[in-house]
């Protein structure tokens, strides 16, 4: 399962301690864990546990103004590979059963397009209740997958079917559910720039541009999809982590510049991030102030460092394959050609970022790709469509070096 994004939802029940030991042998074979705690899941098991075990943060909270800002209770869903509830309580297949979206958890679940398995855990009685068989009937119905339960002796005393299957059997589970996949970018490793900088003025300003980071989050997502270990790192946006990525939040050039480096060696770097090509000469310390009938400040601009130059002149460190981005206003195919000479990379993809082309905020990008065999036109594609093809052939690159 390595590389493969895991939904896991817990559920108010005596097993989720269980669920610890399902996270931590999931990880180990290589796949990612975000969890949803419900309310009565957090009376057994602690966001704290769950948070260190995943390694990411937990949610709870439909509500929270945050996590549907950067997150969205819709993504949480469609980023997985598939969800996992454990343990899944009787109240929970009713309620999924139902139909119900009355917390985050549900609402999840009734969100997603993708495959849902659920480990039911409850008392002997709950789960012969005619009203669980007959919402066990319904799930099965539409295709939810079920793990155990066993018949056993459980924490409430009485003996019988109802106990939660154990974390070997959820990871086992897991593993057939996946099947043999072939990672085809596994044992290499990425570096990927996104996003804009943010070259500040003084302590509360600072010199930005419209990049939304969609296009390098899904570039990171898209090589973590095939195996690759990678790195993004990424300046300020309101993108969500893409699952099964180490990521690096940064702010200048400068940052950005160190946090590559730092990530180095990397067989691939692909440089997607809107570096600000100038920053401030000199950035106050303090708030500048405005002075009554003084004139206002004159900035003096210097320049940044030069990302995708630095990593292709980056010697015996020097990834096996630097791609850059090249963002253009006109001339697309042209700028972007001499750049890739300028800048001793091996692939450019150029853009039009124009206002006209809606590429900078947009989901969808019109690319041409820039190689030493020369230009490819592609077609208007998502953003992501654009990720998966870039992808694909940064594979088949390595495969061809093979
Ligand atoms: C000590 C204790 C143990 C419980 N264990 C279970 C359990 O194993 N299975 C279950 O379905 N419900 C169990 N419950 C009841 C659920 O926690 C309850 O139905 C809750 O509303 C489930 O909420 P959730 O499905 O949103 O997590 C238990 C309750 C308590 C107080």
């Amino acid at each position: 399962m390595q590389g493969k994004r895991i939904l896991l939802i817990v559920t108010g029940g005596i097993a989720a301690y269980k669920t610890l030991e399902v996270i931590r042998r999931v990880r180990e074979r290589g796949a990612a864990v975000r969890c949803i705690l419900t309310k009565s899941g957090a009376q057994f098991v602690t966001p704290l546990s769950l948070a260190a075990l995943s390694e990411d943060r937990v949610y709870d909270d439909l509500f929270s103004l945050t996590d549907e800002h950067e997150m969205g209770h819709i993504n949480l869903s469609r980023q997985a590979d598939v969800l996992l509830v454990a343990p899944a309580s009787a109240d929970m297949l009713a309620k999924m059963a139902a139909g119900l979206a009355g917390d985050l958890a549900t609402t999840a679940l009734l969100a997603t397009d993708k495959p849902v398995l659920v480990a039911p855990a409850m008392n002997v009685r709950m789960w012969e209740h005619p009203a669980t068989q007959a919402n066990i009937q319904i799930l099965k119905a539409r295709g939810v997958g079920f793990i155990g339960p066993n018949a056993g002796d459980m924490a409430c005393g009485e003996h019988g079917m109802g106990r939660m299957a154990e974390p070997a059997e959820i990871v086992d589970a897991l593993e057939a559910f996946f099947g043999p996949v072939v990672k085809r970018l596994s044992g290499r490793r990425a570096i990927v720039t996104s996003g804009p900088t943010h070259e500040a003025i003084d302590p509360v300003r600072y010199i930005a541009n419209r990049s939304s980071g969609k296009q390098g989050h899904a570039i990171a997502k898209a090589l973590a999809d095939m195996g690759c270990e990678t790195t993004l790192v990424t300046g300020p946006t309101h993108q969500p982590d893409p699952m099964g990525c180490r990521v690096v939040r940064i702010e200048s050039a400068r940052d950005m510049l160190a946090a590559c480096e730092a990530a180095l060696p990397a067989d691939i770097a692909v440089c997607a991030a809107a570096v600000a090509d100038w920053r401030t000469a000199d950035a106050a310390e303090g708030k500048i102030k405005k002075q009554p009938g003084a004139a206002p400040p004159a900035l003096k601009m210097i320049e940044n460092p030069d990302i995708l130059a630095a990593l292709s002149a980056a010697g015996n460190k020097r990834p096996a394959l630097v791609v850059g981005f090249a963002a253009e206003t006109s001339e697309v195919v042209a700028n972007a050609t001499a750049k890739r000479q300028r800048k001793g990379c091996d692939w450019i993809v150029a853009n039009d970022v124009s206002p006209a082309s809606g590429t900078f905020s947009g989901d969808s990008n019109t690319v041409h790709l820039i190689t030493e065999a020369g230009a490819e036109h592609w077609p208007t594609l998502s953003k992501t469509d654009v990720a998966d093809r870039l992808a694909a052939l940064i594979a088949a690159r390595f495969e061809a070096a093979e």
